[in-house]
This record gives structure tokens, sequence and C-alpha cells, in this order.
């Protein structure tokens, strides 16, 4: 049985809580279908389809990664035009966010997962559909990360339902 799978950070309940509110306050700033607060993350790595053998492996791998935890400041409102999505990300890529994205990336491609090429993009998407956004400035959110997670994506009647089925922390800065 294949799971469709990405790494992510998951915001704890306070968080998820902050950029549920900022993406109601943008609704009005952009058409689309807005993201359930259950389902809001912040993507490391998409890995797609992978069988059991392949997630076996990036667990183990994922469990050995020794990353350092960040602050994440959440502090820009944007659209990518071709995916149709609004997003809410960082103006500034903290280093070791960028290397977490990299380290769980290469231990994918060495479970042997193709990855995209893309470069990371660190966005937490609010709404798909989007056509287009009227800019706006948001009070920046202050996310201390301190954990990175694999995520299962489910399809469900009702629609896509993220579950968390591995956590890993982070070491302290
Ligand atoms: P998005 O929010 O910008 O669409 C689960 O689908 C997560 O993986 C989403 O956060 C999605 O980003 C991300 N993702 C990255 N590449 C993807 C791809 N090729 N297909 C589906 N999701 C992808």
């Amino acid at each position: 049985m294949k799971r469709r799978l990405f790494f992510a950070l998951w915001p704890g309940d306070e968080v998820r809580r902050l950029i549920a509110d900022t993406a109601r306050r943008l609704a009005s700033h952009h058409p689309g279908n807005p993201v359930i607060p259950a389902n809001l993350h912040l993507t490391l790595a998409f890995l797609g389809n992978v069988d059991a053998n392949q997630y076996q492996c990036v667990e183990a791998m994922a469990s050995a990664l020794r990353c350092t935890g960040f602050t994440l400041t959440l502090d820009q409102f944007g659209m990518f035009p071709r995916a149709r999505v609004a997003w809410l990300g960082p103006q500034h890529t903290p280093q070791a966010l960028q290397q977490l994205s990299d380290s769980v990336s290469r231990a994918a491609r060495e479970c042997g997962i193709h990855l995209d090429d893309r470069p990371f993009n660190p966005h937490v998407t609010l709404a798909r559909k989007t056509s287009r956004l009227q800019e706006t400035a948001i009070e920046p959110i202050a996310w201390q990360v301190d954990a990175f997670c694999l995520v299962q994506s489910n399809t469900l009647p009702e629609g896509v339902r993220y579950e968390v089925i591995g956590r890993w922390p982070l070491l302290t800065s």
C-alpha cells in the first residue's frame, strides 16, 4: 500500500490559531477556497506516493537527523500565480530552516524517492484556486519551531485531511 507523504512543520495549537485568524482576516483580499485550520502547515519536502519500504527508510533517516530549532517569522502575504495559492511566509528564511529542508530532502532521495528540483520556497498555503490578490501588510507571527513532522495526506469524501504520522524534535539552538 502506498501512502502520500510530505515532511512539514506542523504548528501547535496557538500558532495554528494565529495563522487561522490571519487567514480569516485576509480572506477578503483574495478569492479561492480556504484551507481548513486543521490542515495548515509548512511543507519542507513533498515525497508523493511512497511504498512500505521507502516509508520505513524515511522514518529511520528522520530519526537519525540532528537539526537545530529556530524561530520562524511569518510576515509576508503572497500568491503563486501558476499554482493559484495564497500563502503566508517568512520574508527571511532562517539558515536552520533551509538546512532542515535540505536534510529531509536528502534523506528522502537516499530512500529512492524522487523529489522535484524546485528550490525550497517556505510558505503556509492559506487558500487554493485563487486568481488575484490584493497585497496588504500583516501582523507578523513568531513561530518557535522545535520539531519536524512526517505527514500523510488522506483523501476523504469530505476533502483532503492531513495526519501527522511521525514527529521528531529539533535540537535547542
Ligand atoms: P502547496 O500548499 O503549495 O500546494 C501537501 O500536498 C503539501 O505538499 C502542500 O503543502 C503542497 O504545497 C506540498 N507540495 C509540494 N509539491 C507538491 C506536489 N508536486 N504535489 C502536491 N503537493 C505538493
